[in-house]
């Protein structure tokens, strides 16, 4: 294996290393984070989950983190690489300063290597309901919405769960009980969905109000800024304010 990968390296153009965050409280002699360095040979189109992948078969298959799909719609492969959270097979080396530094997701316990404990993000997304829900039961036929009402939604529809936004929000970091940018998306996702109805409206409403809630959120972009499906976080969290303003007005 290691033979493999020094005549790979050998015959490449370019090599590039990698410094990895490494733990693993299973091991002893490993318990103690470190980052080890890797030096993988350089491809045009490489990702960083590419370069990983590299280091883990040919140098050492202990090297522990999560991947999937490879084409950013599995969401398992968020990292923390070069001071930023962002996915690894959406990420290409090319555009990175070298050496690249990957480590796992900031606020979140670290279970091996790369690997966080994803459970807290998860229970989060649970407690806002994230599926479709309504008074009206199928009457068999298609449930239609308009153009205009999914255009609105469009957006929040496409987060695939990586925890990116959470992980990169100041406010969650300091408030475990915070919903967070993508728990508060997905309820914008339903909230804003007009084939629920008024009555699930203000249920989720209720839910996005809490103390934990949107209120928490200080509007400094970072989930935005991250989040690798261009989901406009922020935005959809001040709509949900407004939202909540203007039904809590109703009753006066
Ligand atoms: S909102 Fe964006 S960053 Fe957050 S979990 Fe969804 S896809 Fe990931
Ligand atoms: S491997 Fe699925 S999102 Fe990156």
């Amino acid at each position: 294996m290691r033979e493999r990968a020094e005549a790979n390296l050998k015959d490449a153009e370019e090599t590039v290393k990698l410094k990895v965050f490494r733990y693993d409280p299973e091991v002893e002699g490993k318990k103690d984070p470190r980052f080890d360095t890797f030096r993988v040979p350089f491809k045009k189109g490489m990702t960083v989950l590419d370069a990983l992948i590299f280091a883990r078969d040919h140098f050492d298959s202990s090297l522990t983190f999560r991947h999937s799909c490879r084409q950013a719609i599995c969401g398992s492969d968020a990292l923390f690489v070069n001071g930023r959270q962002r996915l690894g097979c959406k990420t290409q080396m090319s555009e990175l300063e070298w050496p690249v530094r990957i480590e796992p997701l900031p606020h979140a316990e670290v279970v091996k290597d790369l690997v966080v404990d994803m459970e807290h993000f998860y229970d989060q997304m649970e407690s806002v309901e994230p599926y479709f829900q309504t008074d009206e039961l199928p009457s068999g036929e298609e449930q239609k919405q308009t153009r205009e009402n999914r255009e609105k939604v469009k957006m929040s529809t496409r987060c695939i769960w990586c925890s990116a936004c959470m992980s990169s929000c100041n406010i969650a970091a300091g408030d475990n009980e915070y919903l967070g940018p993508a728990a508060i998306n997905k309820a914008y996702r339903f909230a804003m969905d007009e084939r629920e109805g008024e009555a699930m409206k203000e249920h989720r409403l209720n839910i996005i109000e809490q103390e934990h809630g949107v209120w928490r959120c200080q509007t400094q972009f970072s989930c935005t800024e991250v989040c690798p499906k261009d989901i406009p976080l922020t935005e959809h969290i001040q709509e949900l304010k407004r939202e909540a303003v203007k039904s809590n007005l109703k009753f006066w």
